[in-house]
């Protein structure tokens, strides 16, 4: 284990902001916190977790410790004729974990192609995108507690999993550190296509749904998404910024008799989703930009770093966005990407 002093966070947040941390260490198992923690001086310290920092806005160094999770091994647990049951370190990285599944021809993780981050941050985030959320196929999350290094595992409905939230990042966030996930996924002849977002079904609409393979999907859902968000290689970001709203239907009601046009989505308990990207864009913030950080012009959704933007810079731009879509349509947007 290599502990790191004054270290520069910029290769790990995809938002490319430069701030430091007074100390970064590396953790692959259970006895490196144990070890850690005998430094009277690290542990008097507070520490935090991140993953591929592709959902952190850093506005500020960052005092005390800073662990990343870098365990990578993916395993078969279980199997039976239908379904496989894979335990995957936190380390490694989501997209590599997405193209593995496909390689071997299983579904559950075809639409959650391209997303950035790590396995470990998939569950704290409960990650989602086109019908599909990563609570979908997560059977089990084992954690190491960073005070102690105790493991507890979780099962799926002890993950408290919300939209784009769990108990990891809630109650236990900075106190335990998710070290595996176990994935159920199902084999090439037991699933099927998830087609429940619209635009996906069309692209694949040519396609006969009995010829669909896990692949064709897979493929779809990156030309789709090459075309929405920007490239955080490219551009600095963290995907959607802020969470998609949900309003009432007697809100909804009022903002249709101003607004007729105003797309919006029917959820199970019988309120209204309302995409963030439109209430944007109607506030005419797409493509603008505050000092050196931009709304993308590709996606209303996404601030983007325009090249050495500051983290402050890009925070102080989602309050100036949060302003005017609260001042406009009496929404109160919320981030998805957490400040820190
Ligand atoms: N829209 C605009 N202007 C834009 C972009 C979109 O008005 O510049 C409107 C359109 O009406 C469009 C609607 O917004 O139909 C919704 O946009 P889109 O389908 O692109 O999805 P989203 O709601 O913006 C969500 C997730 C994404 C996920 C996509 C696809 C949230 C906050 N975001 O975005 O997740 O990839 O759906 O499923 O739920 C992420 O979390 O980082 C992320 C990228």
């Amino acid at each position: 284990m290599h502990i790191q002093a004054n270290y520069s966070l910029l290769p790990h947040n995809t938002f490319k902001v430069d701030v430091k941390t007074q100390y970064y260490v590396e953790i692959n198992r259970q006895s490196d916190i144990l070890i850690l923690r005998t430094d009277m001086k690290l542990a008097s310290l507070p520490w935090k977790i991140i993953g591929d920092g592709s959902n952190l806005l850093f506005t500020q160094d960052i005092e005390g410790v800073t662990i990343r999770c870098t365990f990578k091994q993916i395993k078969i647990v279980k199997e039976d004729q239908d379904e496989v049951w894979i335990s995957v370190g936190a380390g490694v990285e989501w997209h590599d974990l997405v193209k593995y599944s496909i390689d071997n021809g299983w579904w559950g993780l075809e639409n959650l192609a391209l997303i950035p981050g790590t396995v470990g941050a998939a569950p704290v985030q409960n990650i989602g995108a086109y019908g599909s959320e990563a609570r979908d196929c997560i059977t089990r999350v084992q954690t190491l507690n960073i005070y102690d290094g105790q493991r507890t595992e979780f099962r799926n409905s002890e993950c408290n999993f919300g939209y784009r939230t769990s108990i990891f990042k809630q109650e236990y966030v900075n106190k335990l550190l998710v070290h595996r996930v176990t994935f159920r996924l199902r084999k090439a002849h037991a699933g099927q296509a998830n087609l429940v977002y619209a635009p996906l079904k069309e692209s694949l609409q040519d396609t006969p749904s009995k010829t669909l393979t896990p692949k064709i999907v897979f493929d779809a859902v990156i030309a789709l998404r090459e075309d929405k968000v920007p490239d955080p290689q490219r551009q600095g970001n963290a995907g959607s910024f802020f969470k998609n709203p949900v309003v009432d239907p007697e809100y909804l009601e009022e903002l249709q008799s101003r607004y007729p046009d105003i797309p919006n989505h029917r959820m199970l308990d019988g309120n209204f989703k309302i995409p963030a990207a439109w209430l944007i864009e109607q506030t005419d913030w797409k493509g603008k930009s505050h000092g050196h950080a931009g709304v993308s012009m590709q996606h209303a959704l996404v601030l983007v770093n325009l090249g050495n933007a500051t983290g402050s810079e890009i925070e102080e731009l989602s309050q100036m966005v949060k302003a005017d879509v609260n001042h406009k349509f009496g929404i109160y947007l919320e981030p998805e990407v957490i400040i820190l």
